[in-house]
């Protein structure tokens, strides 16, 4: 490829995967899209430039205008999570995690997370984050059905390990990938004081649910720290935060903080900030309506697919209370081949682990699927297109036939139209 070739190839696979996906029923459970506003904002100047440090206290020049955007970003998202702090300089929600966990733990200390299987995320597991900082990890004790934290176990299993001579139990980390029901952060904050762990919250899956005053309010709940993505339920710019509870002092806040900065950033990727203020100024004026539409639309597609056959998980506590569902596939063929024949109709989910299911054996063919509506949402999508969604979810996997050409059709219907 000469240059002029190799310009043509990269500028035409940018157009003809956004071309695609604009007629795809995107449905990854982690994925947005964003306003024409927000994205007016993002490409700008300050995607060149540095600003280390605090507003108004920074290591360089230049950053006047970028010091009164910070600012004003950071006052909106305390107001927005109930928090005493909000820290939006970390560029992703993994990265929130790594700083947050090396904020309440040390090397050896002990923590208690969730399994993949059980939703937890990578990052709260041994190959991630909570791995890399050399954290011994307890798995959250679960009931039967896998999807809700048993309290009583999980008071035993403190217990053990705090009588342990070896290790101490520094904190929990709430929050999942796969994430239908909202966890016991009330019961579990009372734990923490009594056997002096913290608890940290991550959000990355429901931050938009939660901004909308939907599913749960972790820090009004008890959570001493919230992490999170700004881009899955929330339809901010790809990026991440971490928001402080009351009932952190301003000696621990400042001292947490030196983690994020210097700890893991130097450049914030500043032009994400002022987009995400368009952000939270949108979800200041639609947050609740979206986050109630969403949790709808979940609950509504979860029982169309109920009803075309499918053996969607849950089903015994009205299967979702997030933008979420999840689908035992494994009688059209496991999460793998299914995702991949959705895949050829222009549907988009990720093939993703049960919690009845034995990872070692399964991680690559998992049995089931995650399906998510916060983006079908965000385009206008409600309870009546749920249904035609799980019409056309059995048309391709039960019937095995191709429906692309009425997926385009549905993605007539798309529109982005919020305004602040
Ligand atoms: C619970 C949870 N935490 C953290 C992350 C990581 O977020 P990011 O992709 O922004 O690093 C994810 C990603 O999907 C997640 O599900």
């Amino acid at each position: 490829m000469d240059a002029e070739e190799a310009k043509k190839f990269i500028i035409d696979k940018v157009k003809q995967s956004a071309d695609w996906r604009s007629s795809c029923l995107n449905m990854i459970a982690s994925e947005n899209v964003t306003s024409p506003l927000l994205d007016s904002v993002y490409v700008s100047d300050f995607y060149h430039r540095y600003a280390e440090g605090d507003p108004f206290s920074r290591y360089y020049q230049g950053t006047k205008y970028f010091d009164e955007i910070e600012k004003f970003v950071k006052d909106l998202a305390r107001e927005t999570f109930n928090a005493k702090e909000v820290d939006v300089r970390l560029i992703s929600g993994t990265v929130a995690n790594i700083a947050a966990i090396s904020m309440l733990s040390k090397p050896g200390d002990s923590i208690i997370s969730s399994t993949i299987p059980n939703g937890g995320h990578l990052s709260h597991n041994m190959m991630g984050a909570a791995g890399l900082l050399q954290n011994r990890i307890n798995p959250f004790p679960t009931t039967e059905d896998g999807y809700h934290i048993d309290v009583d176990e999980t008071k035993k299993l403190v217990k053990n390990i705090n009588e342990s001579a070896f290790t101490r139990l520094s904190m929990i980390i709430l929050g999942c990938s796969l994430f239908l029901f909202p966890q016991p952060v009330k019961e579990l904050s009372e734990l923490g004081a009594q056997e002096d762990f913290k608890v940290l919250y991550d959000a990355a899956h429901v931050l938009g649910l939660v901004a909308g005053g939907e599913f749960q309010q972790p820090l009004k709940e008890g959570a001493d720290l919230m992490t999170s993505s700004t881009h899955k339920t929330f339809f901010g710019p790809q990026g991440g935060l971490i928001a402080f509870s009351d009932k952190l002092n301003d000696e621990e806040i400042v001292m947490f903080r030196k983690n994020v900065f210097p700890g893991v950033s130097s450049n914030h990727h500043l032009h994400r900030i002022p987009a995400l203020g368009i952000a939270l100024l949108e979800f200041k004026k639609h947050g609740k309506d979206y986050a109630k539409q969403t949790i709808r639309n979940a609950k509504a597609l979860a029982q169309g697919l109920n009803e075309q056959g499918f053996d969607v998980e849950a089903e015994d506590f009205g299967f979702t209370e997030s933008h979420q569902v999840a689908v035992d596939v494994t009688k059209q063929g496991r999460g793998k081949a299914c995702a991949k024949k959705l895949e050829e109709s222009n549907i988009i989910v990720n093939k993703n682990s049960l919690p009845k299911e034995n990872l070692n054996e399964n991680s690559d063919n998992p049995s089931g699927l995650r399906i998510g509506v916060q983006e079908l949402t965000r385009r206008g999508f409600k309870e009546s297109e749920m249904k035609e969604v799980a019409v056309l979810f059995k048309k391709a996997l039960i019937d095995k036939i191709n429906v692309k050409n009425d997926v385009v059709d549905l993605m007539k219907k798309s529109k982005i139209d919020f305004t602040i």
